[in-house]
């Protein structure tokens, strides 16, 4: 850390106290006669006071960075319809400061200010969680990738002062954006909370109050700030911090159970109200993994017992949405690395396309026992039954002038580099290298540091697959002396729990063919493949374009791995209506999709447990208009895929993709049986 910076953190540290001091100071002056509005900690009746008038709180988490901008209303809506009164929302701020340029955005569905508007119109308070650390199944938990290579040695959520740093110049930017929002100021937020399950991560209360003097100075001493942790004694002991109100979170318990968590919760916050800051009506997925499913009857029961104690409720998560692009995270499980789907489905009451489901209408039942609900029910909303979207290929992956494509600089270095060393945050990175000596025949291909998971070629000619999540990590080939290895490394999602969220992405420094370490590589950083500039580049293509770098039978030994397919579709007229639908890829085994060069996600159907793509309509160009699928498959495409087929006379008509009104989340999967994670998110 350079002189400069340190004298901007310590500087803001102190103007954060100093303020926070002379706020203190005035604050026993004003009392409940002020006409602007209120909301606080009544310690005496261990509830809240809005305006002065108790109050209890029954939240839903929706998080505006799964959905699109043009979602929200409805999505609000239907939130308030259940009952809620306050909704909740995690900031991501590796979405929102995407480099460490101090260049932000806050366009399209990152408008959080927009989305809190929204929830104001339809009534409905907002209780925030600016982490910076959020878990959410995302990649790093939410934290910017950059911060691995700012300082490699950088201790995450911790008061290390490097990045604290770049937190306080984080919390500088987004705060006083968010101060006109609280709700003494006449905005619908109501609380905030400070970091994210601490306790389950570390005990360095430096930093967490630190976060909460940067809180205060921005947001001043009104605003009710607390935090949330695992209900276990020992987490809410490192994660409850002082002049923050400690809460706990726990999901559908017997009710005993529930009187044993919120003790916990007792016993840091002796008076004030009851808080369940995550209550789960569903699970996390992971691939390769049963779908998680919570039944609504345990959903209501737990509900209802927490309410009628006066308890104040968070259902986490109300809707879940999806995880769009590169952006889901990963859990260790056992050790073993498990990187969660596409889909944020969770069997939460809104489905990931915003239906109101069976759940959704009874946790209504139980709210409506306790404070009047609106009388009118949200409908499931038609889906398209589009049909098949004729593909054809693009481009395999060794043609160079794709490889060119975006921009990323090939770069030589005698061991591999890992995506952090080279800048590259998200997606893939390819690395080839010459063999220079004799290997054996065959030779043993080993990668013990991988992460997470690297498709192999020889000479452009596909051999396997190595995998962390199977832990497989070498691989028989046939590789001569002069032949070129390529390992395509995939990024699955960086860990968002624990002590690994700080690992980087690539192949290892030590790559060995037989007993021999592989040098002198060649490296192609290809990162997030620019869905835009591909889409592009493949509507300018000649439409009978076949790579003349890869032989017919190349192409057929290789069956579609590491291939790009488009295709044009447009809706039919249906009076100009747009309708969500769901993307199947039946055939395909493993990749990305990308509409109208927007990255809907990995799919994966050959594991599950989600088999469709959910296509938010918003995404869609109305009739007359084309629609432009990509598919980049990684590993084997349908046969009818292969441009080899056609040149050989075959029919192309079976290379599509079929855009169905049924969402399929629940596939049967590899492994029986997900073990319970010992994790909140
Ligand atoms: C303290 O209170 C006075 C009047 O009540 C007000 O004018 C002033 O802005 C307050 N100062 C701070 C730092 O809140
Ligand atoms: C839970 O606590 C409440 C009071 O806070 C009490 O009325 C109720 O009987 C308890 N339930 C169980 C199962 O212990
Ligand atoms: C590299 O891998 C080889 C074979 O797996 C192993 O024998 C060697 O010790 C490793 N070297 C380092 C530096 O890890
Ligand atoms: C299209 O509009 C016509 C006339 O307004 C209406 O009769 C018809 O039902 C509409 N069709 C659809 C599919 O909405
Ligand atoms: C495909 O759609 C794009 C717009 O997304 C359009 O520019 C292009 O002409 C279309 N190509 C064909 C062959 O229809
Ligand atoms: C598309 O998927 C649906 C199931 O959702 C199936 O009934 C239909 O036959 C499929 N269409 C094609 C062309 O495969």
């Amino acid at each position: 850390m350079n002189i400069f910076k340190m004298s901007v953190y310590f500087l803001t540290l102190l103007f954060a106290i100093l303020i926070a001091f002379v706020k203190a100071s005035n604050e026993t002056q004003s009392g409940p006669s002020s006409n602007h509005p209120t909301f606080e900690i009544d310690y005496k009746g261990n509830r809240f006071l809005k305006d002065g008038k108790k109050f209890q709180y029954v939240s839903g988490s929706i998080h505006y960075f799964r959905s699109t901008e043009e979602q929200w209303e409805d999505l609000l809506q239907k939130c308030r319809l259940a009952g809620l009164n306050t909704i909740s929302t995690y900031v991501a701020w590796n979405l929102h400061q995407p480099t460490s340029e101090e260049k932000f955005n806050y366009e399209g569905n990152l408008n959080l200010f927009k989305f809190i508007e929204i929830a104001q119109k339809n009534n409905l308070l907002v209780i925030l969680r600016p982490g910076p650390y959020i878990d959410s199944e995302r990649d790093m938990g939410g934290l910017p990738v950059w911060l691995l290579w700012e300082k490699p040695d950088m201790k995450l959520r911790t008061s290390d002062l490097e990045y604290s740093y770049f937190v306080s110049r984080w919390f500088d930017e987004l705060l006083p954006k968010l101060q006109p929002y609280l709700y003494e100021n006449g905005g619908p937020i109501i609380m905030v909370q400070v970091e994210n399950e601490y306790g389950s991560y570390a005990c360095d209360k430096e930093y967490t109050g630190f976060l909460r003097d940067v809180i205060r100075f921005h947001l001043g001493q009104n605003v009710v700030l607390f935090s949330t942790d695992g209900a276990a004694d020992g987490m809410v002991k490192c994660g409850s911090v002082p002049e923050v109100y400690p809460t706990v979170d726990f999901g559908t318990e017997s009710p005993a159970s529930i009187n044993s968590s919120f003790a916990v919760q007792r016993k840091y916050a002796p008076s004030g109200p009851l808080i369940n800051s995550e209550f789960y009506p569903g699970w996390i997925d992971h691939w390769q993994k049963p779908h998680s499913k919570v039944s609504t009857e345990a959903v209501t029961t737990a509900l209802d017992a927490m309410l009628a104690i006066g308890g104040n409720v968070n259902i986490y998560i109300f809707h879940g949405g999806t995880s769009f692009g590169f952006t889901n995270g990963a859990n260790i499980d056992g050790g073993m690395y498990d990187p969660s789907p596409t889909s944020y489905d969770f069997d939460a009451p809104l489905s990931e396309a915003g239906d109101p489901t069976e759940k959704y209408f009874g946790i209504k039942k139980v709210i409506a026992k306790y404070m009047p609900v609106p009388k009118e029910n949200p409908s499931v909303s038609p889906k398209g039954a589009y049909g098949k979207v004729s593909l054809k290929k693009l481009t395999g992956l060794f043609l160079p002038e794709f490889l060119t494509l975006f921009g990323g600089i090939r770069t030589h270095s005698t061991l591999p580099k890992s995506f952090e060393e080279l800048q590259v945050a998200y997606g893939f990175v390819l690395y080839q290298v010459k063999v220079n000596f004799v290997p054996s025949d065959p030779a043993v291909l080993t990668a013990k540091q991988l992460k997470d998971r690297a498709y192999i070629y020889v000479d452009h000619e596909f051999q396997g697959i190595l995998s962390r999540q199977e832990s497989i990590y070498s691989i028989p080939i046939m590789a001569r002396k002069g032949q070129t290895i390529s390992l395509l490394v995939e990024n699955q999602g960086r860990v968002c729990y624990g002590s690994q969220i700080n690992e980087n992405r690539g192949p290892g420094t030590n790559v060995t063919l037989g007993s021999n370490v592989l040098r002198n590589w060649e490296i192609f950083p290809l990162g997030e493949l620019d869905g835009k500039k591909l889409t592009k580049y493949s509507l300018g293509l000649k439409s009978n374009l076949i790579d003349n770098y890869e032989s017919p039978l190349t192409e057929m030994k290789n069956r579609g791995s590491g291939s790009f397919y488009v295709g044009n579709f447009t809706l039919p007229s249906l009076n100009g209506s747009v309708l969500d639908t769901f993307v199947r890829l039946d055939g395909f085994n493993k990749g990305m999709v990308w509409i109208n060069g927007f990255n809907l996600g990995r799919y994966w159907p050959v594991v599950g447990p989600q088999v469709t793509l959910y296509l938010p309509a918003p995404l869609l160009k109305p009739h007359p208009a084309s629609n432009t699928f990509l598919v980049f498959e990684l590993e084997r495409a349908p046969d009818a895929c292969l441009a080899s087929i056609s040149l050989l006379g075959g029919d192309n008509g079976g290379c599509f993709i079929n855009l169905t009104d049924i969402h399929v989340l629940d596939l049967p999967t590899p492994f029986k049986t997900s073990k319970p994670l010992f994790k909140k998110n």
